[in-house]
């Protein structure tokens, strides 16, 4: 945990070096991934993206492991964190990537999850001002993903983010 932290706080110093809010964000993206590793070292996540609450783009729209979500539905997301109003994901399901999830289970406010068949599944926290959303295959884990989720989600947190 340690080492992540300092990893994690190098990779933030680069952002704010850099002033860049764009692509360097997509190293958190790596990060997020290699945090899904079981104790086998199989990774449970394959893609990964961060919006903001105010639905700006902290990661790339797209890329290899990019999960690409439309403006739509980062809309559609961020509205229901910002007002912790999950009942268009209860009706409606979860959109990402074109790809109408099923809605799970809401934890605390801030952790969705939801899953469709032979799509494997969706995790998202939220944090202070962001949403870190994780995609993990079919046959992989609800639990790794969400445990890579949450140390970004977290991490963002304790810096007011
Ligand atoms: C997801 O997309 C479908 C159409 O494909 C739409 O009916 C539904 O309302 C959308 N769900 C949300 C939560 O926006």
């Amino acid at each position: 945990m340690a080492e992540v932290k300092t990893l994690l706080v190098g990779l933030l110093a680069l952002c704010l070096v850099n002033s860049c809010f764009c692509n360097s964000w997509d190293a958190y993206i790596d990060n997020l991934i290699a945090q899904s590793k079981d104790t086998s070292g199989v990774e449970h996540v394959d893609k990964a993206s961060i919006f903001g609450l105010d639905t700006s783009r902290w990661t790339s729209v797209n890329g290899d492991k990019v999960l690409e979500i439309s403006s739509t539905e980062v809309n559609t997301i961020a509205t229901a964190f910002r007002s912790s109003d999950f009942n268009s994901f209860m009706s409606d399901g979860v959109n990402v990537s074109g790809v109408k999830y099923q809605f799970l289970k809401v934890e605390d406010d801030k952790t969705v999850y939801a899953k469709k068949k032979d799509h494997g599944g969706i995790v998202m926290m939220a944090s202070k001002t962001a949403v870190v959303i994780a995609h993990y295959p079919e046959g992989k884990q609800s639990g790794n993903a969400v445990k890579a989720v949450g140390v970004i989600a977290e991490y963002l947190e304790s810096l007011n983010m």
